[in-house]
This record gives C-alpha cells, sequence and structure tokens, in this order.
C-alpha cells in the first residue's frame, strides 16, 4: 500500500511540473516512512494541503523541508506539517493516528562518467549526471567501451555542417554551451562549469572523428593528457605540446610532441601543413588544414574522418582509466 502510494506520488509529481527528460527531482520521498507516527520539534510551517500528494510536493518544492507529517484521514484538505533539521533515529517519532511521517531524501547521482563506472555502470549511453547545484540533473553521454579500462565523457561533438555556429568557433577558454542538456553527435557542447567538474574527475582527453560510425580504430584520433596540454587554460599559437598518441590519415606517433593552436578567436586545432614539434607535418596535407577542431576559416580535408563529409562528426571526450 505505501509503495504503490508513493509510486503515484512521484509519477504524479513529475506530471505536475512537467520535467524534461534530462531534469529529474533531486529529491525523493522514498526512504523512511511511518505510519500512525510524527517527528515533533523540528516543524517550522504547518499548512492544510490535498492528501499525501500535496504535502510531498511542498516539501520537495522547499530546500529547507528534510520531512513532513502528513493527515492521512482529512477528507480533503488535511494538516501538513514541514519539518527541518535531522531525523536519525525512530525514537524521535511519536504516535499519532492518522498521520504519517515522510522522510525526504537526496538523491545522488555521478558527476562524470568515471564516477558512473565506479558506481557500476558498464553500458555505453546516456547517462544521468549531477551538476555542482545539488538540484541540476542532466544528461552526458559516456563511453565504456571503446578503449578497455578507460571511461570517456563526451563534452563536445560538432559535425562539419555546424563549423560555422558558434559553439564549434568559440574556443574551449570561453564558456559557450550548446545543447548543454541533449548530447548529440552533431552539435553539442557542455558549458565550463560543467566542462570542469568532468574535468576534475579526468586526467586526458581525447578527439574522435566520426565516433558513431568508426568507435575507436586509432586512425584520425588523439590523447593527450590534461597535464600536457588543457584546452580550457591552453592559449598559445603552435605550441609543441606532448600527446600520448596522434594518428593523422594512418601519420602516428606516441608520447611525441605535436603543435597545438588556440587563441580567443581560434577554437583549439592541429594544423597538419606546419612543420611543427617531432609529429611535423601529414602527408597530403592543404594548405592551412585544421584537425581535430577549429575548422572554421581554416582548411578541411575530405582525407581526415572527422571533415570528410558535412555529416561527419569530430567528438571531444574527457575520462581517464578505470
Ligand atoms: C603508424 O605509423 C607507422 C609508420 O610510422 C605505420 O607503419 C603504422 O601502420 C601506423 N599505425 C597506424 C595505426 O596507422
Ligand atoms: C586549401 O588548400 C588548397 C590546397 O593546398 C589550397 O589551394 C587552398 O588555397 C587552401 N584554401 C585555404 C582557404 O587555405
Amino acid at each position: 500500500m505505501a509503495g504503490a502510494l508513493l509510486g503515484s506520488f512521484m509519477l504524479f509529481a513529475q506530471f505536475l511540473f512537467g520535467y524534461a527528460r534530462e531534469t529529474k527531482f533531486c529529491r525523493e520521498s522514498r526512504g523512511v516512512t511511518h505510519y500512525n507516527e510524527v517527528l515533533t520539534g523540528h516543524t517550522y510551517k504547518s499548512i492544510l494541503t490535498s492528501g499525501i500528494f500535496g504535502c510531498g510536493h511542498v516539501c520537495l518544492a522547499d530546500p529547507r523541508c528534510t520531512s513532513y507529517n502528513c493527515q492521512t484521514s482529512a477528507v480533503g484538505r488535511g494538516i501538513c506539517e514541514l519539518n527541518d533539521g535531522e531525523f536519525s533515529s525512530k525514537r524521535h517519532l511519536v504516535k499519532k493516528q492518522s498521520f504519517v511521517f515522510v522522510q525526504v531524501k537526496w538523491k545522488r547521482r555521478p558527476k562524470s562518467c568515471w564516477e558512473a563506472w565506479k558506481q557500476g555502470a558498464r553500458t555505453s549511453g546516456y547517462y544521468i549526471i549531477q551538476g555542482r547545484a545539488e538540484c541540476l540533473f542532466y544528461e552526458m553521454y559516456c563511453d565504456f567501451s571503446s578503449e578497455p579500462g578507460w571511461a570517456w565523457t563526451l563534452i563536445m561533438s560538432q559535425s562539419m555542417s555546424r563549423k560555422n555556429e558558434a559553439f564549434a568557433k568559440e574556443p574551449f577558454l570561453k564558456g559557450t554551451f550548446k545543447n548543454q542538456r541533449y548530447p548529440s553527435w552533431e552539435n553539442y557542447r557542455i558549458g565550463m562549469r560543467r566542462m570542469w567538474i568532468v574535468r576534475a574527475q579526468s586526467s586526458h582527453w581525447r578527439v574522435t572523428c566520426d565516433f558513431p560510425s568508426y568507435g575507436v580504430d586509432y586512425r584520425d584520433y588523439v590523447k593527450v593528457t590534461f597535464q600536457k596540454l588543457n584546452p580550457m587554460k591552453y592559449h598559445v599559437s603552435g605550441g609543441c605540446r606532448q600527446v600520448e598518441y596522434i594518428n593523422i590519415r594512418g601519420h602516428n606517433c606516441s608520447k611525441c610532441t605535436a603543435g597545438w593552436w588556440q587563441t580567443e578567436t581560434q577554437f583549439l586545432t592541429h594544423l597538419s601543413d606546419k612543420d611543427a614539434c617531432q609529429f611535423g607535418k601529414t602527408f597530403g596535407f592543404l594548405d592551412n588544414e585544421a584537425n581535430f577542431g577549429g575548422y572554421w576559416g581554416n582548411n578541411v580535408s575530405t582525407e581526415f574522418r572527422c571533415s570528410s563529409m558535412m555529416t561527419s562528426t569530430t567528438n571531444h571526450w574527457f575520462g581517464c582509466k578505470v
């Protein structure tokens, strides 16, 4: 009975608020529920509501409310007492007929795909992630399978057809975001704050080309440690930074330096026509050819998987070993 009642309460509440698919209640009234008992000495507000639905709704909407006592016998509106403070044990409850005590719990969600993995997630796909604010939940795409032993969070993805849009042009130094609640391969970029949250649980970043088609076969691919180059801080034209691995059209090297460009007006890119650093030029280059993003204003090669067609996508990930 109690389960069914609370179950329908959850449904009711989601319907009531019309929450979008990425936003879930960050608190729930599951957990401690006691019939014919109430918590005394913690009530900060007493109102009349339509049963447990109404009382729960008011409590969930008020950050101060940690539990509530609700009159179950009322026909129509009944007493709803909102409690604050910690409820630690049953001995704080007193008997009261026709009332129910319900404790509200915080829901905890992972802050990155790595944390989701630690909590048991093993299947790549969309996960609900928690933002900095206690109540901010949103979807992110997690990849646990393309590189065994690694957990990657998609933080940005663009198709070539979107290369002139602000989210694809603005460097990581700026907090531009795009559809940050709806991960997609074509036009998606999380904002700066969320990037820092994911970065805090990541040691590496990587760029893959057309991940939905190729996954990771290490052709047209790069992986770098944040220690060597942090995209959110890097502000250099043609600096040499060590990469773990880089591959453009089969030209590849491990633990070598490659040239990277990012300025106020240039998104992070590698230019394969510049004979820079250990990696140097890549055969078949075009003049001013951009790789791994930053295509706007640069040349793009159809021989590079990220840019071979208008529908090709460039995918940026933050992640680490699990
Ligand atoms: C990496 O480059 C070497 C030549 O330097 C080549 O033999 C090898 O096939 C390349 N690897 C990939 C995955 O393309
Ligand atoms: C793109 O590359 C081709 C071949 O190298 C060159 O002819 C052309 O001028 C380049 N375009 C730009 C915008 O750099």
